[in-house]
């Protein structure tokens, strides 16, 4: 009789569309810095924010079985958009056929657990891509957790090839980070907390706190990820056996080699090694 042998332990996959993801990978290795791990960019075909949802949920698919096979147990979508309209298809349909001892982990949830302790005005804004925003999914979690809070939403379509393209601190993005502040706030003046529903928008938070209101305050999402899943390994032993421990971490993109490197070595502050992958199977 053949018997499968069990899949190695290996580091935990990070996936995103481009280099937000990167906020999120960095806020968790300040707090889980013992584990392995392999960012995955798919930089080459970003922006996923203005795709449908078959193209985003193909994409993401195509990522994490890519994870899978690089011996990643448990990945993380460190990308709102893919979090709002593939999340749940793979999770329900998928894993269960590619294997369901494997784990895919979102954003959004563990961004909107914290929400309730922090606004006061019980107003909040979501700043995030179009596919994020047109999906609902920020007011359908709120409302979930918190029936009591009023949320308002503005997509900002610019601010992804804004970072992208390497254009997060030039003159010309003043303009569009304070555009869709003001919309968001002139829906809702009452509004206290703004959520950054994007992982991209962490590198623009020089220009947007420029433009914030004084005395609102911004949400970014990487450490309420990044304790999330760190309260996610201590009560599930078994997948936290499978994270190896190492401190390393690889970078994989879909784009050119030199392009990631010098950008994702900016926004991390620190020199990477990057190999090209190809995600079309
Ligand atoms: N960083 C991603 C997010 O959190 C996706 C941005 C994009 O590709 O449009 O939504």
């Amino acid at each position: 009789m053949r018997q499968t042998l069990p899949t190695p332990p290996g580091p935990i996959g990070i996936f995103d569309s481009g280099y937000g993801g990167l906020t999120i990978l960095s806020k968790i290795r300040e707090i889980l810095p013992q584990y392995d791990y392999i960012y995955l960019g798919d930089n080459a075909r970003t922006p996923y924010g203005t795709r449908s949802y078959e193209v985003v949920y193909e994409f993401t698919l195509q990522a994490v079985s890519k994870l899978f096979e690089m011996g990643c147990h448990l990945v993380i979508l460190a990308c709102n958009t893919a979090s709002a309209k593939a999340l749940r298809t793979i999770q329900m349909n998928d894993l269960p056929h590619l294997d369901a001892t494997r784990r895919v982990l979102g954003v959004i949830r563990p961004t909107v657990e914290c929400i309730g302790k922090i606004t006061l005005s019980r107003h909040i804004g979501i700043l995030a891509t179009s596919g994020t925003t047109r999906s609902k999914s920020y007011p359908l979690e709120v409302h979930k957790l918190f029936p009591d809070i009023k949320v308002s939403s503005q997509e900002c379509p610019l601010w992804v090839p804004l970072v992208e393209n390497n254009e997060a601190h030039s003159d010309g993005a003043d303009y569009f980070v304070r555009k869709y502040i003001d919309q968001l706030m002139q829906q809702d003046p009452q509004i206290d907390t703004i959520v950054l529903g994007c992982t991209h928008y962490p590198l623009l938070m020089p220009k947007i706190e420029k433009y914030v209101p004084q005395g609102v305050r911004i949400v970014a999402q990487g450490e309420y990820v990044a304790h999330s899943l760190k309260e996610y390994l201590n009560r599930h032993p078994e997948m936290d056996r499978k994270c190896t421990r190492g401190g390393r971490c690889m970078y994989r993109t879909t784009e050119a080699e030199e392009k990631f490197t010098e950008s994702a070595s900016t926004f991390l502050k620190e020199p990477i090694r990057v190999e090209r992958i190809s995600l079309d199977f």
